[in-house]
């Protein structure tokens, strides 16, 4: 478990791109366009902070319900940033991950989220994990039959199972709980992200747009973090 205000991982759910458009009177691509440099920003930001993982929201599977041109240019909007993001990652030597439901995706952004994932593999500076088509109770879902036919096989006994088993068979694996989860544009929601992973993290709510979001409130938002006195239970 992460020391008291140690903040290694902080998960940000990148809302209100559609507002932040509609106000401005523009259609709701042109918001996730902006979403989507802020989303370069806040990488490099996180990384000269000091921050070892970032986790991004950027597509939930609920996402696919909305209207097929706004599907489709979000998914054109991840083929640019995919295509063109390899050296800024290598010039921050940032690690790249995706978790998520990656065979609902067309299958060159399969491939180019494969591509990127070994290419980055050895970078040692901040993981950048990037959550497209995920949700977090199919994720739970998913890591419960895997355990399930484990156990039918034979290959685990049921007494094996606990919190650290559980947490291997995520998306997630390997990479330590959110210290801190953000979410812009004043919605108070955790809308199907990391329900497991987020368990003892401390939550901060701003009002402030993804497409306005900056690397001075990142900064605002961590120093605010460290006031915090975390307990995990204990008194
Ligand atoms: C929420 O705004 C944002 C999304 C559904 C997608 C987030 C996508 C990006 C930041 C850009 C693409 C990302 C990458 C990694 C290339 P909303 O549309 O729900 O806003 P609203 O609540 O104001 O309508």
């Amino acid at each position: 478990m992460t020391k008291d205000n140690e903040l290694k991982h902080i998960a940000i759910i990148m809302d209100g791109n559609g507002r932040w458009a509609t106000r401005r009177g523009l259609p709701r691509s042109l918001g996730h366009k902006k979403g989507a440099e802020v989303v370069k920003n806040i990488t490099r930001a996180a990384a000269e902070q000091g921050i070892q993982y970032l986790t991004l929201y950027a597509f939930s599977t609920e996402n696919w319900q909305r209207s097929p041109e706004e599907v489709s240019y979000l998914m054109t909007l991840l083929r640019e940033y995919l295509k063109s993001d390899l050296t800024e990652l290598r010039d921050n030597q940032v690690r790249i991950r995706f978790i998520g439901e990656r065979y609902m995706l067309a299958e060159d952004i399969q491939q180019m989220m494969c591509d990127l994932e070994e290419e980055t593999a050895d970078f040692t500076k901040m993981t950048l994990c990037i959550a497209l088509s995920y949700g977090s109770r199919q994720e739970i879902i998913s890591a419960v039959k895997k355990i399930a036919q484990s156990v039918k096989s034979g290959d685990i006994p049921l007494e094996d199972i606990d919190i650290n088993l559980f947490s291997d068979m995520l998306y997630t694996k390997g990479m330590p709980d959110p210290d801190l989860l953000i979410r812009t544009s004043g919605e108070k929601r955790i809308s199907n992200y990391l329900l497991w992973q987020l368990a003892y993290s401390e939550f901060e709510f701003t009002d402030v747009l993804w497409p306005d979001f900056t690397p001075e409130h990142l900064h605002q938002i961590i120093e605010n973090f460290k006031t915090r006195e975390r307990r995990y239970g204990k008194v």
